[in-house]
């Protein structure tokens, strides 16, 4: 599970929102749009272009809008054709939907370490988990960050197991030059309101293996040949398979292509908070040893989210209260799902260490497209500002770097 940002239950105490979703360009024209077309289900002419917009700049055969990432999960699960007893290897540090998906196949979920510098997936650790029960591995690419997918393809392919990338927070970032979400057979995408592109809730289901397209379009249509029916391939459609409501309304694909045709305005913006609080914060945090992100050379990240990892859990509660007095909210991220209720249930004796310092020690800083500048240098001055450091015991050599991988 998470914390505290995914809801919009922001409270009125703050003065600076950690999340704070605008309006970027055509967004209510389009909806106004959507609406006297008098096509407002799904798969009308928004729908078509958001589609096509994302196929064309990832170079991705398909893409289907979905309502959400975590319907974009559940297809994947369905088209892998996940079996109870399956299992799925996937990191602990990662929203309930990467799970959720496959548990609710029966799929039994196991959680894998991360790294202690990027927070994505330990692929050192991959090989020992795989059996020859394991049907899928969903790398998770945190803060839009790539994980190290030609490791992980490679070692998918040897043992013949299923690639989806989670890319909730990935939307054109870049690993060695290729696109996030183009490397697995199937990956998600996100345009929850909390993401850099969003329509409120959203996502998408990227099908990079054409094989999956066909069977894509019929789950998401509630098990029916709809879509074969709207381009006139039969004259009827009917039930031909599982499926559910996973297709979302053409006034929220309305929405996402606003925010779609300005990905280039909002990653500009986003690129300069993200870059502004990495070189105002490196002289504080090699200080303090609190650790900053990690973006290794071989990634173009896209700019998703800043977090700062403190030297103990209780030096990160206590910035995350300063910064409340302060007005403003910074908020923690994803409690580990090996220790969760369900957690316990399906994966007990899950041992994920630099999960659970991550988890502990994390916080994360107000981002949004339109943060200004005077208010990210009031963030800034606030954190610069917190000085009980000394009423905490910092423990030897804190910070993550230092942690084995
Ligand atoms: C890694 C990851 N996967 C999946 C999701 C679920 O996304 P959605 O809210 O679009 O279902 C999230 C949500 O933030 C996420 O962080």
């Amino acid at each position: 599970m998470e914390t505290g940002s995914h809801s919009s239950g922001q409270a009125p105490e703050y003065r600076i929102l950690f999340n704070n979703p605008c309006l970027v360009g055509h967004e209510l024209t389009y909806i106004a749009d959507a609406i006297l077309r008098g096509h407002s289900a799904g798969n009308g002419i928004y729908t078509k272009r958001c589609q096509q917009f994302l196929e064309d700049k990832l170079g991705s055969p398909k893409v289907l809008l979905t309502t959400s990432c975590t319907d974009a999960l559940e297809l994947t699960a369905l088209l892998l054709d996940i079996q109870p007893g399956d299992e799925v290897l996937l990191p602990s540090f990662t929203f309930v939907s990467t799970a959720n998906a496959f548990v609710l196949r029966g799929a039994v979920p196991v959680f894998v370490d991360i790294r202690p510098d990027t927070l994505n997936l330990n692929v050192d650790l991959l090989t020992d988990v795989i059996t020859p029960r394991t049907k899928a591995v969903i790398p998770v690419h945190y803060a839009g960050v790539g994980c190290e997918m030609d490791r992980i393809c490679s070692l998918a392919r040897r043992h013949s197991i299923a690639v989806v990338e989670d890319n909730a927070q990935g939307l054109f970032g870049r690993y060695r030059n290729q696109f996030l979400g183009t490397f697995g057979s199937l990956a998600t995408l996100s345009f929850h309101e909390t993401k850099n592109v969003t329509c409120g809730e959203g996502g998408a289901l990227v099908v990079n293996d054409p094989a999956f397209i066909e069977r894509g379009e019929i789950l998401r249509e509630k098990g029916t040949n709809r879509s074969r029916f709207d381009r006139g391939q039969v004259d009827k459609y009917t039930w031909v398979d599982l499926g559910s409501s996973f297709l979302p309304s053409d006034i929220l694909a309305a929405f996402l292509l606003a925010q779609l045709e300005r990905y280039d305005y909002i990653r500009a913006k986003r690129q300069q908070i993200w870059k502004t609080y990495f070189d105002q914060l490196k002289g504080w945090a090699e200080e303090h040893h609190v650790q900053l992100p990690h973006v290794p050379s071989d990634c173009e990240h896209s700019y998703h989210m800043f977090y700062v990892i403190m030297p103990s859990p209780e030096l990160r509660d206590a910035m995350i209260q300063h910064l409340k007095r302060c007005g403003i909210m910074a908020v923690f991220h994803y409690v580990p799902l090996h220790l969760s209720q369900m957690g316990q249930r399906l994966a007990p004796n899950t041992c994920c260490p630099v999960t659970v310092r991550a988890s502990s020690c994390l916080l994360r800083l107000p981002f949004y497209n339109d943060l200004s500048e005077s208010q990210q240098a009031e963030v800034l001055e606030a954190i610069q500002r917190f000085d009980t450091w000394d009423d905490y015991q910092i423990p030897h050599r804190a910070g993550m770097a230092g942690m084995a991988r």
